[in-house]
């Protein structure tokens, strides 16, 4: 069994009213993940954990993420993995492609008070209110233990003004311990309380900003879905210099108990993840992909509701690079690797050598509706 969550709890309190045992069970109509009966018996009669089949060619399961090369797709998506070796001991961290910390802000912060995460179903409402140790403790404590990850590492930072930005990604960049940096644009401005991420303008200077002072580590940009055109922002990013895009963080919502007539999140309202969200997510994959990133060569690391290797090829096949996974790891930390392996298994079934030649090769009907 897993205990509480480091990123649900601030120090000393129990209970998240997330049931560990019960979260993320639902199934998405009649699929079941682990049979994956809504494949196309056409093109998959594949079952990856049944098939174990042995490939003469190995297969290159690389990717290439500006110039950032991981071993592999498979990340931890940030917030759901603590800063560093927290994780360790419930899975083999050394064989992700990638491992991104919390988000880190200029000084500590407590966060939003209990309850903070709630069960919905095929997902969770969280509103953690961006809880962590800040810059300092974090260059202190988590930076020297980073190469015992054995894997490149993305350190999420979060701000609420481009000046936090700065200095926290001004501090960072010079250590090489760090591969990337990555921005949490879900966060209210304090100027007019409007999130970057929803609003270009002000997200492509903050990026402009940004890059001036993020010289060595790769710049990524985590749009938030939040927006009528999720495009508009992938573009705006991009313009003010984003090596990556990664895609996608939470979606606003709000669970009301039906007794008190209150919401059930001390915030009132959270970030909806999970399986839920899965369908949303690759279809903004798709479209960021086809209408911005691709003509840019700017690669996507795809998230949200991924929980097994069909979800990982789904993102895949709508564009995305790498696959980076959250809100699973509460039920199974063990789930980056086991998609790891499902990926291999379903190329070599397919006979495909490499995992890069899956990534945009969704096929659209082109038959509309009439
Ligand atoms: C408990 C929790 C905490 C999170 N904290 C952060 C965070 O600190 N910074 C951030 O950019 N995203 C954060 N996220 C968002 C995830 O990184 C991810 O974008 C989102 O949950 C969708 O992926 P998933 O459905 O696989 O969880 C958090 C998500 C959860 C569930």
């Amino acid at each position: 069994m897993l205990s509480p969550h480091p990123a649900l709890s601030p120090p000393g309190e129990r209970g998240n009213g997330a049931g560990r045992a019960s979260l993320l069970d639902n199934r998405v109509g009649n699929r079941d993940a682990r049979t994956g009966d809504h494949y196309n018996p056409k093109r998959s009669q594949c079952s990856a954990r049944a098939m174990n089949v042995s490939n003469p060619n190995p297969i290159d399961m690389s990717v290439d993420l500006a110039g950032l090369v991981l071993a592999n797709p498979t990340m931890t998506a940030s917030g759901t993995s603590g800063y560093s070796l927290e994780y360790a001991p419930y899975t083999d961290l050394s064989r992700l492609g990638a491992f991104t910390t919390k988000s880190i802000t200029l000084t500590p912060r407590k966060g939003n008070p209990p309850e903070r995460i709630v069960e919905t179903s095929s997902g969770m409402l969280n509103a953690i209110g961006l809880a962590n140790i800040g810059l300092e403790r974090f260059i202190a404590e988590k930076v020297p233990e980073l190469p015992q990850l054995g894997v490149p590492v993305i350190v999420n930072v979060a701000g609420h003004t481009i000046d936090d930005y700065l200095a926290v990604c001004a501090r960072l960049d010079p250590i090489r311990e760090i591969a990337g940096l990555e921005l949490n644009v879900s966060c209210p401005n304090v100027a007019d309380g409007l999130q970057f991420g929803t609003q270009p303008r002000m997200l492509n200077e903050l990026v402009q900003r940004v890059r001036e002072v993020v010289r060595r580590a790769k710049l990524i940009v985590k749009l938030s879905p939040n927006v009528t055109d999720i495009c508009e922002p992938a573009q705006a990013a991009i313009d003010g210099g984003a090596d990556v895009l990664s895609m996608i963080n939470t979606f606003s919502g709000m669970v009301i108990d039906v007794n008190t007539w209150r919401p059930m999140l001390a915030n009132n309202s959270g970030g909806l993840s999970g399986p839920a969200i899965l369908p949303l997510a690759v279809h903004l994959v798709h479209q960021v992909y086809s209408r911005v990133a691709k003509h840019a060569n700017v690669p996507i690391i795809g998230m949200g509701g991924v929980r097994d290797w069909r979800d990982a090829v789904q993102l895949a096949l709508a564009g995305a690079s790498a696959i980076a996974v959250g809100t699973a790891l509460f039920a199974n930390p063990d789930a980056p690797l086991e998609i790891l392996d499902g990926l291999k298994s379903y190329l070599a079934q397919r006979g495909m050598t490499r995992w890069m030649d899956l990534v945009g090769k969704l096929e659209l009907h082109t038959t509309g509706g009439r």
